[in-house]
């Protein structure tokens, strides 16, 4: 037998126990006489004991011989430790060895596997399996397995039916590049893998399984950042016979029973938003609401008054930060450069510290900004209203186009989160935001593309905008917003053929190329399809939020790094010469 006991396991209440344990050798220390011995497994940590003089000799002499990550098995009788470690669960007890025997030795691991690691990025990707033994990658995928079979519970209960879609598809337009994979028996031919299941989940609606899900793989050939990986996994849903409301109902539902069964959180109602108003008053479709900080347009009280810089703006928008009037020169400065950076790239910024009685007892009055100059105590003091703005508070103000200086307020704003602290890692603020835009202009192509996927249906208030004014129309579709973070999105789709023809027609594709990509939807859609939407959320993005980080790497067993390469397994890769030619690749040749 292996093992009585995992190394996460014992307690006082087992003192007296002769226990055998197996697991790889963490630490060890050796303070003369007295040794002690870490072991380690996936549940945890154990303190063996071995005393010189008292314990067996040939176990001395073993203990000697071992190594880091050694693995071993191990008898002896669990004790009361003299010094306890309330850290860990085992922490009140220890083992006197009676016997060690070696199971396995381990060359010297190139970085420590201890909570706190002293190897660089690279290194722990290059030898993922040695990061993977520590226990905090161990509780990452612990949380992931939690989430995914109580996702699994609910949406079972619900009575989803969980269907696997294949991986060697055609494209799907979900905004990224395909990855391709070619087909040898068809010469000259490519699958592409899904960027989504988006068209096979629309054909299981089709198909009559009104309630679809799966936790599956998704591929996108993009740029990486630290929330977005080149395969990940969504739960993927879609439902039959539903309005929005039907589903924003039911995944609510979602969110807050994993809130509740693996955070012990109750989240209330989701607030809903509009996107207009998200860009409106967060300069995002994302916003993070864990803090307040709401934009203030100000172009009624700061125009006009002699200051060309705001005078010839489309908009003059800004934030108030409560209790930050006393930020010094060099602090203003340092904001002054953020928003000044090339990736942010506002030209300037402008302050109004609105003082405490203390702060003023020196200065002339109440206000003083970086624009004196051009407007008086009393014109600030309409400003100050205008943000409901406090003695103490500071108001950070921007100009220009106004797309622009929403996108550029917004990482101010954020920012400005960060500095006060407001954006705590164990506070969570979801919420629905919802009719984004149908069409988005793209000035690369200089055509429209769909914003979410061509087959989300518009309003049916606003279909009647679509030739004149294509913009304005508003898409029956939906984000789920936490903290800042898209964690997933949907829509009601059309399905419809005739109102699908016309949505391809103004994105540009001709019949031609609409029937070549999509004819095997459109053609289902003359077969019954019944009404229909659905929503997919990042999985990898939501375990990272429940862990409290921004990072989906650490919660993915085998990740790619950011040039989206597995350096571990060394991929991608080049292939031989003979798997060229049966491939019809090699154009070496
Ligand atoms: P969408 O493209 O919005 O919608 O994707 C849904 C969610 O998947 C997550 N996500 C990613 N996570 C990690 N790495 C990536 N590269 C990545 N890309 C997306 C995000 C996102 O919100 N078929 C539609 C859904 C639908 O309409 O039902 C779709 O895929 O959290």
């Amino acid at each position: 037998m292996h093992r009585t006991h995992t190394c996460g396991e014992l307690r006082l209440d087992n003192a007296g126990q002769e226990v055998t344990l197996s697991g790889w050798v963490q630490r060890i220390r050796d303070k003369g006489g007295l040794i002690w011995i870490d072991l380690r497994d996936r549940y945890g940590i154990t303190q063996l004991l071995i005393e010189e003089g008292r314990t067996n000799d040939d176990v001395v002499k073993a203990s000697r011989g071992l190594g880091r990550e050694f693995v071993i098995k191990v008898k002896g009788n669990v004790i009361e430790r003299s010094s306890k470690n309330p850290n860990i669960p085992t922490g009140e007890i220890e083992i006197d060895l009676s016997s060690i025997e070696i199971l396995n030795s381990s060359k010297t691991p190139p970085f420590t596997l201890e909570d706190n690691t002293d190897g660089g990025d690279e290194l722990r990707m290059k030898y993922r399996y040695l990061d993977l033994r520590r226990q905090p990658l161990r509780r990452n995928l612990e949380l992931r397995n939690r989430l995914s079979i109580e996702t699994r519970k609910y949406l079972d209960n619900e009575k989803f039916f969980e269907i696997e879609t294949p991986y060697l598809i055609k494209s799907t337009p979900e905004g990224a590049r395909d990855f391709v994979v070619p087909s040898r028996m068809n010469e000259g031919q490519f699958y592409a893998l899904p960027q989504s299941p988006q068209t096979f989940k629309q054909l299981l609606m089709v198909a009559g399984y009104d309630r679809y899900y799966q936790l599956v793989k998704c591929f996108r050939d993009e740029d990486l950042r630290a929330d977005r990986q080149p395969e990940f996994t969504q739960i993927d849903c879609e439902m039959a016979f539903v309005e929005q409301d039907d589903i924003l109902n039911t995944f609510e539902g979602l969110v807050r029973y994993l809130f509740k069964t693996v955070k012990n959180i109750d989240i209330p109602k989701l607030p809903i938003m509009e996107y207009a108003d998200a860009m409106k008053y967060y300069g995002s479709d994302k916003p993070d609401i864990r803090f307040g900080m709401k934009f203030v347009e100000l172009n009624d009280v700061a125009q006009n008054k002699g200051f060309a810089i705001f005078d010839s703006a489309e908009l003059v928008v800004g934030i108030n930060a409560e209790g930050c009037a006393n930020y010094s020169r060099k602090q203003l400065d340092k904001l002054t450069d953020f928003v000044r950076k090339p990736q942010i790239g506002a030209k300037g910024m402008v302050y109004v510290k609105y003082l405490s009685d203390e702060q003023s007892a020196n200065d002339d009055g109440s206000f003083k900004s970086s624009v004196d100059k051009f407007y008086s105590q009393e014109d600030l003091k309409t400003w100050a209203e205008k943000f409901d703005s406090k003695p103490g508070d500071l108001m950070l103000i921007l100009s220009g186009d106004k797309n622009t200086v929403r996108k550029q307020l917004n990482e101010l704003r954020l920012e400005m989160g960060n500095q006060l602290d407001l954006r705590k890692t164990d506070v969570f603020a979801p919420l629905w935001v919802v009719d984004f835009p149908l069409l988005e202009w793209d000035e690369d192509t200089k055509r429209f593309h769909a914003m979410h996927h061509p087959f989300t249906s518009p309003k049916a208030d606003d279909i009647n905008l679509l030739d004149e004014k294509p913009a304005e129309v508003r898409a029956n579709a939906y984000d789920l917003v936490i903290n800042g973070v898209e964690i997933g999105g949907g829509s009601i789709r059309i399905h419809d053929r005739d109102l699908q023809k016309l949505m391809f027609k103004h994105l540009g594709f001709t019949d031609e190329e609409a029937q070549e990509q999509f004819g095997f939807l459109m053609n289902a859609f003359e077969y019954g399809a019944p009404p229909h939407g659905g929503i997919a959320l990042g999985f990898d993005r939501l375990v990272a939020l429940f862990g409290g980080s921004d990072s989906i790497r650490d919660y993915i067993a085998f990740p790619k790094n950011n040039s989206g390469r597995d350096v571990m397994i060394d991929s991608p890769s080049e292939i031989s010469d003979a798997q060229l030619d049966e491939l019809m690749l090699n154009i070496k040749k």
